[in-house]
């Protein structure tokens, strides 16, 4: 229990409340995490004071609940002070308006202020309705915000104001505080402390100076794979052969690593092995190369004839040189006898898990934003993950290797 003692401080908390009718559960939040012992500011933004008074919130915190930016006497810079003193900043109910703002970087209230002036670990919890939720403009800032490291507690399903039903009722109190309380405890998520190797892309094999050997890999299912684990808390590598801009904001938390053919796939992957805890192949790795041509091939001396030879097969080596504990994923491309070939590739390359597309299926596998998959799982039966954007199957195949994980080594 985090009560303070002269020594040890109790975590300090800024509670964030928006302008949404959700906003008297935020007293609930209040009372309990004053109960479990955090020392608890609360800022209101203009907007929540029409639907719960500051006064509810200063009678029940640690110290007035604040809403401006210019009106208290006593903090001539409140944001700085309350951004840089606290131990998590939590904003429950957050609203579309709210996450936007803060998705855009705009600090035009105390509480954005506050936000913006904080490096402290931030929990959203959204609440509005459900036609508000599913706006790709909400769902694309929140996307924003957890590349930056925001974490998210999703609304539950349930009744919402005005007698409607669905997605986009506030998280439980008793679940916000919980949440709080690992996050302040230091908890970042199901992979923390978990070192993650992911490839991703199609390899290039030079046959001269100018033409390759490819295929359509995209390298979207690698990447969402990269950033995923980096949310669960994961230090993650990325060895990719696929263009940067793909991934901007993921970039600047994972550690990249460019390669072009198979080979350099390969001396990449296995000299960062040994220090992984997963390693998820979901390159595409080409199966042949050839001795490229030190010059450019004439068209006039005809088709030429390539001699093409087989790569040596990473995840092969990989299992085969894997440590205690470690969990090895790899994916499988299949046009023909999907669930065969799969099963017969999932007992040859001995992995823990095999992600396994149906490259036929429109909306699935190479190129496309989203997926859907088989996943073949060592001691489990096989699980279909139904079409849904990269980012959720990775977040599919990555439960998976968690359950997989040793526990307690980390
Ligand atoms: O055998 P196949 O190429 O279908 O297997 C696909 C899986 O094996 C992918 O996870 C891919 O990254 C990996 N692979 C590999 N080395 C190769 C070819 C594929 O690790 N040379």
């Amino acid at each position: 229990m985090p009560f303070a003692t002269p020594d040890s401080p109790a975590p300090r908390i800024v509670l964030g409340v928006a302008g949404g009718i959700a906003a008297y559960k935020a007293v609930e939040v209040l009372r309990r995490l004053r109960d479990a012992g955090y020392h608890v500011a609360p800022i209101l933004t203009p907007d929540a004071t029409r639907f719960v008074a500051p006064l509810t919130f200063s009678a029940l915190a640690s110290e007035p609940a604040r809403v401006g930016l210019y009106d208290d006497p006593e903090l001539a810079i409140p944001h700085t002070t309350l951004g840089q003193s606290a131990d998590l900043i939590v904003v429950a109910p957050a609203t579309a308006h709210l996450i936007a703002r803060f998705a855009a970087g705009l600090a035009d209230d105390l509480l954005t202020a506050t936000l913006m002036a904080s490096a402290s670990p931030v929990l959203l919890c959204p609440a509005m309705h459900t036609e508000m939720w599913e706006q790709p403009s909400v769902q694309e800032n929140l996307a924003t915000l957890r590349r930056r490291g925001v974490l998210v507690l999703e609304p539950e399903r349930g009744h919402l104001a005005g007698g409607d039903e669905g997605a986009g009722r506030l998280a439980e109190p008793s679940t916000i505080v919980e949440m709080a309380r690992r996050i302040v405890a230091g908890y970042r998520g199901a992979l923390t402390g978990r070192r993650v190797l992911v490839t991703a892309g199609g390899t290039r094999e030079p046959i001269d100076p100018v033409r390759v050997i490819t295929n359509r890999s995209s390298g979207r299912q690698g990447y969402a794979i990269a950033e995923v684990a980096t949310r669960l808390g994961a230090s993650v590598t990325l060895v990719t052969t696929t263009d940067r801009s793909l991934a901007i904001d993921v970039v600047r938390r994972i550690e990249v690593v460019d390669v072009v053919t198979a080979a350099e796939m390969r001396d990449r992957v296995l000299e960062l092995a040994p220090s992984m805890d997963v390693i998820v192949m979901a390159a595409a790795v080409a199966d042949f190369t050839v001795d490229p041509a030190p010059n450019k091939l004439k068209k006039a001396a005809g088709p030429p004839e390539l001699a093409l030879v087989a790569t040596p097969d990473i995840l092969v080596e990989l299992v085969g040189s894997r440590r205690d504990g470690q969990v090895i994923v790899g994916f499988a491309a299949e046009s023909t006898d999907v669930i065969a070939n799969a099963q017969s590739k999932f007992e040859r390359k001995g992995v823990d898990v095999l992600v396994v597309n149906d490259v036929m299926t429109p909306g699935a596998g190479f190129e496309s934003t989203t997926n859907e998959v088989r996943l073949l799982l060592r001691d489990h039966d096989p699980v279909t993950v139904s079409m849904r954007s990269k980012g959720d199957v990775a977040l599919e195949v990555l439960t998976r290797v968690v359950a997989l994980l040793p526990q307690g080594d980390q």
